[in-house]
């Protein structure tokens, strides 16, 4: 309450300083590229998305987005999205995935419009989406089931994706025996089992300590390099974006559009020590800059 004889100065009252983080603006550097020639593996052109409320209200949250992801050949190619919260980063995944039309402009993916969610395309939500009444075992294995995959080599890749995510000795145990961040990495080992060309993943790995956060984000890079697939991420985290991304979106806020694209340098390898080496901190520092002067 305001007159309690100890309530504190609010800001902008006598006695108080405001104080203000001068950044100065800059100007979008991300020019949409050129979309008349041949499509790539994936290309998103024009993408607007409006939610409409039962009574009419709409909100923008995303607004005309292009950007095209060129397969490298004989590698997984990984792109990471990084905005301020509730700026409309969820809602580019879902129109990936089908999920959701756009109010405006396409996805393709090999040349054909994105319509409907298939299994080419694999979705980590950002909430946890396991199934409760299936073991984690169950869940893991539930899409190679969906696709008639026999028993045996179920439990084959279902064992070996269990041990990736540390959840082997879960395997009989149901969700609701988990921690959110098990949950978590029950959906990214069901994700990843499907071996899908594009994977979609929604901060997938904000709930997990920062130990078993690095040992997905090595699986995730393991696994993108093997697969020869597309990883569209997204993270709030910035040094989680330099260690995992060829290339970084940087959005603006709601609705989302793209204000600057920066290109990793290939890091020779990416163990522990990375994180701390100059070259690693100069793109950190550049893409919080970034982030926070847009
Ligand atoms: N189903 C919906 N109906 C109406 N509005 C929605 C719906 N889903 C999202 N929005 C709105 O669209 C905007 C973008 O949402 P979105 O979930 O894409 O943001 P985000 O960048 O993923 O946020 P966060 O970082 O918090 O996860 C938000 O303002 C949100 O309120
Ligand atoms: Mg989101």
């Amino acid at each position: 309450m305001s007159d309690a004889p100890n309530a504190l100065p609010q800001a902008g009252e006598p006695g108080t300083v405001a104080v203000t983080v001068d950044r100065p603006r800059r100007e979008p550097t991300w020019v949409a590229p050129d979309q008349t020639g041949p499509m790539p593996r994936l290309r998103v052109k024009g993408l607007s998305h409006t939610y409409v409320d039962r009574v009419g209200r709409g909100v923008d949250a995303v607004r005309d987005i292009s950007f095209d992801v060129i397969d490298k050949p004989g590698s997984g190619e990984v792109i990471v999205f990084l905005g301020p919260s509730g700026c409309g980063k969820s809602t580019i995944l879902k129109a990936v995935a089908g999920l959701i039309a756009p109010t405006k402009g396409e996805v393709f993916l090999d040349g054909t419009p994105i319509e409907e969610p298939a299994r080419d395309r694999g979705m980590v939500f950002q909430a946890y989406t396991s199934f409760g009444w299936l073991t984690v075992r169950e869940n893991v294995e539930y899409g190679l089931k969906l696709h008639g995959v026999g028993g045996a080599e179920r439990t084959k890749l279902s064992q070996k994706y269990l041990e990736e995510v540390g959840l082997a000795d879960f395997a009989e145990r149901y969700p609701k025996d988990l921690s959110g961040g098990m949950k978590q990495r029950v959906a990214i080992a069901r994700t990843l089992i499907n071996k899908p060309r594009v994977v979609l993943m929604d901060e997938p790995f904000g709930a997990l300590d920062p130990q078993t956060r690095w040992g997905m984000q090595s699986l995730l890079l393991d696994v993108s390099r093997h697969e020869d697939n597309t990883t569209l991420f997204v993270t709030h985290d910035v040094s989680e974006a330099v260690y995992l991304a060829d290339s970084v979106y940087v959005l603006s806020a709601r609705p989302a559009s793209i204000l600057h694209r920066v290109d990793v340098p290939f890091f020779r390898s990416r163990d522990a020590g990375l994180k701390s080496t100059r070259e690693f901190r100069e793109v950190e520092e550049q893409l919080l800059d970034l982030l926070y002067s847009g």
